[in-house]
This record gives C-alpha cells, sequence and structure tokens, in this order.
C-alpha cells in the first residue's frame, strides 16, 4: 500500500484537548478502539476525522479544523468534526449508545431505539462521509472506518468514491439475527454496512453472526467457503482480525519490585500486602458487579484474606449522562462500600474504587504491582486490558483472570477462565490466583507474553491492509 492514501474515521478522537486551571492539557480517552489504532496511524501516517469533543479542542486546530498529533512529536493529522448538541445527543448517547451499544452486547441491557434518534445517527453518518469524501485527495483511497456509530457510513462513501478501499471493523460483538432483528433499522444498518469492501470483526463467530444476519434481512448472495456477500453488485469480505496492543518497544525503566513497594505505599498498604486491579470504563458490560461479589464470597470463604488482600478498581466514568450509566455507577458504589463496611477496619479497604480518569502510565504502574487482574466482562469484542495487563508484566508474575464472554478468552487460555455470572467460581479463581506458585505464574505468564508479542496490533492492521493491497491489485488486474 506504500503511497496510498490512508484516512481514519472514528467517533473517539485520540487525544482530547480540555481547558483546565493550568492552561490547556491533552488527555488520551479511555478506549479499546484508541489504544489500537493510534499506534497504527503513528506509523504509517496519514488523517484521523473524529469528533472533537474536548473544552478546548476548537482552540487547537487550524482553519481546516486539523491538528498535527502527537503532540511534541507529531506523525499524522488529527481533523476534527464539530457535533451540535442535538446531533451528539441523538447519534451518539440515543442511537449508538442506548440501541447499537447494548443491541450487541448480551449485557441484558434492552436497546431504547427513538426515531429521533436514528435521524440523527443518519444526519451525523453523512456529515463524517462528508469529511471523508472531502479529505480524499484520491479517487482510491484506503479508508479505516472504526465502529458501530459508522454503521451508515461506508455505503454512503462507496456512493462518492466507488474506487476506494473501505475497510471497516466492529469493535464491539455481532449478536445472532434473532437479537439484531430487533431493531427497527436493521435493513439500513445491514446495507450501510455493506458499502465496505472487507468488514472485519474480532471473532469468526461474529463474522459468522453477521453472515447469517444478512442472510435472514436481505436478498444477498452468500459465499459461506470465501466468506464474502454479494448485495446490490458489491461485494464484501468478511472476516475475523483479533484485535490487540502496540508490544512495549524498551524496557521499563524502574524495576517491578521497586513499583510493587510504591504503589502500596501510594495506597497505604503494607509491602507485602496482595493487590488485585480492574481496569474498565464505568460500562454496565464490564462485570464489576460480578467481580465484586466474587470479592466478597472470596473473603466470606477465606477470612484469612481479610486484611491481607486489597482491590484496586480504576474505573474511568463513561457517557456519565446516559440514565443506565448512573444507575450503574450507584450500584458500584453502594457494593464497594457495603463490602469495605462489611469487611474493612481503620486503615483498611478491601475495594479501593477509583472513579476518575488515569492515563496510561499510571495504569501501568498498577498493573505491574498487582498479584492478580480481573477481567470479568459480560460481553467484550475482546478487551485490551487484558493484553495490556500481559504486556507489562515483564518480571513474568501476575495472574489474569479472565471472563470467558470476551474475544481475548480465544486467544488465551492460559489465564484463569471464568463464567462471571458464577460468583463462586470467580471466587475460587480469585483464590486459586492469590496463592499461585511463582512458577506456575510464569509458565502461564510467558505462554500469554509470546502469544500477545506476536500477535501485536500492527500485525491486526498488517493483516487488513494486506488483505485490501490484494483486493486492490486483483481489481486493477480484471479491470484491464
Ligand atoms: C468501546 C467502543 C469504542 C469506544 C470506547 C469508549 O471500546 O468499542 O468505540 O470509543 O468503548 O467509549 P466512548 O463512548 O467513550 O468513546
Amino acid at each position: 500500500l506504500s503511497g496510498d492514501e490512508v484516512l481514519v474515521v472514528s467517533n473517539r478522537e485520540p487525544y482530547i484537548h480540555t481547558q483546565s486551571p493550568n492552561g490547556i492539557e491533552v488527555q488520551r480517552p479511555a478506549s479499546g478502539l484508541v489504544t489500537a489504532v493510534e499506534p497504527v496511524m503513528r506509523a504509517c501516517s496519514g488523517t484521523w476525522i473524529a469528533h472533537g469533543g474536548g473544552s478546548a479542542d476548537k482552540l487547537t486546530v487550524d482553519k481546516h479544523d486539523c491538528v498535527s498529533v502527537p503532540p511534541g512529536n507529531p506523525s499524522y493529522t488529527l481533523r476534527r468534526v464539530w457535533l451540535t448538541k442535538e446531533e451528539e445527543q441523538g447519534y451518539y448517547y440515543g442511537f449508538a449508545n442506548e440501541g447499537l451499544w447494548p443491541l450487541c452486547h448480551i449485557a441484558h441491557v434492552r436497546p431504547v431505539f427513538r426515531s429521533t434518534d436514528w435521524e440523527q445517527y443518519v444526519e451525523v453518518n453523512r456529515r463524517f462521509a462528508d469529511a471523508v469524501i472531502k479529505e480524499a485527495r484520491t479517487d482510491n483511497p484506503v479508508i479505516l472506518v472504526q465502529d458501530y456509530h459508522f454503521a451508515l457510513l461506508p455505503n454512503m462513501v462507496r456512493k462518492a468514491l466507488p474506487k476506494a478501499t473501505i475497510i471497516t471493523f466492529w469493535h464491539i460483538p455481532w449478536p445472532n439475527p434473532e437479537s439484531f432483528g430487533i431493531l427497527p433499522w436493521r435493513k439500513e444498518i445491514l446495507e450501510g454496512l455493506l458499502g465496505s469492501t472487507i468488514l472485519g470483526f474480532h471473532t469468526p463467530f461474529h463474522c459468522q453472526n453477521f453472515i447469517h444476519t444478512v442472510d435472514r434481512y436481505l436478498e444477498a448472495r452468500i459465499e459461506h467457503d470465501a466468506s464474502t456477500i454479494s448485495y446490490c453488485e458489491k461485494l464484501t469480505q468478511v472476516q475475523a482480525y483479533p484485535i490487540s496492543i502496540a508490544w512495549p518497544e524498551s524496557k521499563q525503566e524502574e524495576s517491578g519490585e521497586d513499583i510493587c513497594m510504591e504503589v502500596r505505599k501510594e495506597l497505604g498498604l503494607s509491602a507485602n500486602h496482595l493487590l488485585g486491579i480492574g481496569v474498565d470504563r464505568l460500562d454496565y458490560t464490564k462485570g464489576i458487579v460480578e467481580r465484586f461479589q466474587a470479592i466478597e464470597r472470596l473473603m466470606e470463604l477465606h477470612p484469612s484474606m481479610i486484611g491481607r488482600f486489597s482491590f484496586l478498581q480504576i474505573a474511568a466514568p463513561s457517557r456519565s449522562s446516559l440514565e443506565e450509566y448512573q444507575n450503574f455507577e450507584a450500584r458500584v458504589r453502594t457494593l464497594a462500600r457495603k463490602i469495605n463496611t462489611r469487611f474493612g477496619s481503620a486503615g483498611y479497604e478491601p475495594i479501593i474504587l477509583r472513579t476518575k480518569h488515569h492515563e496510561p502510565e499510571q495504569i501501568n504502574r498498577y498493573y505491574r504491582a498487582a498479584n492478580v487482574c480481573l477481567v470479568t466482562s459480560l460481553h467484550d469484542g475482546m478487551n485490551l486490558v487484558a493484553k495490556e495487563f500481559i504486556a507489562s508484566r515483564d518480571d513474568d508474575q501476575g495472574v489474569l483472570i479472565l471472563s470467558q464472554f470476551t474475544g481475548a478468552a480465544r486467544e488465551l487460555p492460559e489465564a484463569l477462565i471464568v463464567n462471571p455470572y458464577h460468583i463462586e467460581q470467580g471466587a475460587a479463581a480469585l483464590y486459586r490466583a492469590l496463592v499461585m506458585p511463582e512458577v506456575e505464574q510464569r509458565e502461564r505468564m510467558r505462554c500469554m507474553r509470546a502469544l500477545v508479542k506476536e500477535f501485536n496490533v500492527y500485525r491486526w492492521a498488517g493483516h487488513m491492509l494486506m488483505d485490501a493491497a490484494r483486493l486492490r491489485r486483483r481489481e486493477r488486474v480484471t479491470a484491464r
């Protein structure tokens, strides 16, 4: 693809400029999508189009709404699109996050479909499609469309740029046809996505769900062997590309032992205190309540852990203007309080709950200091926290407890795999993790590190881009 133009479009921007008492600050958002796509963009440059939502975003762009990023070491362009309050409400909070998000995650939260949200979703997809078309300097760019916010955009762009290679990646699960069928605009969403040249999901299972959904609701020709769909004379390749992270290049400066001491000191814990870590957006799909219940059960079953084990939960606020998220936060807080009242004592909290944004470097320190990391999503496309924890453990120590309902569980059988709905099982896994001999930790961690190191995010992007290059070549030859 060398020399080809690369455009990325996503809702969430990789850098958010905010106004603070100390001037303008830059934040890196808590988003699996950003974690994965950002290193790829650094490596291949190009333009990333995203919603400018930060309070100082408008102050940092040029007259084309562009800013060079990463700050201090620019390698690509961030082009911001501005949304009105109504657009943000209907398209982002409404249709994307009250409709599509619960529709695609089997987390038992009922999706809400309002016609007014849908109208905004169509409108905002149009606006971003126009931005892509305007940014394109050639008639055949490679366009990387990210996630459920832009299901209609591929077909909109396809109409204006028929020669473009549109790679759409769906970062969340795809449900079965029955579940998807309740969506009033199912046909439009499917047709929109079939404007893509390549449509990627994390797992073959989600690809199958998508193909079955198309089979059920559209008159399309499906080649199951080749995993392609022909619809209205367009061909879409449906393929699994398990997403990953950038493997840390350089050796970590501080030793693991120093970090363990420092973090424990910071949290007011003794040097040999056992520490668990959880890092999530405050989202009802992440299984945070079930995780706390497993910790409570651990303390009931193993009183020796009371006073000896604490769990640090970093819960970044997310989509907090939605009622479902406010209720969820209240549930998480109440349960943490209940457990702390029941098992805590002066100077000891079993659950340390931090509901604010943390930068990646801070989180990395907590990962390295922890004995165990809990990822207990009720449903998750991949889950990159699991892979980040593994990448941070250059001491080959630490245990990962991983929900069977994450894409990551299919790649990481050496983790302790649990059903997060099964509280007893969660408690047993936690106990097993806390008493696991170092040798066993090392064996498991080494396998997982080898896998994440090899199948890193450059592999993910490279695989997609190579498939795209192959299709482009084929098209050039057959067009002759
Ligand atoms: C998930 C989604 C991403 C999203 C992220 C953070 O990982 O797949 O598209 O960016 O959550 O959510 P937010 O709504 O804050 O962008």
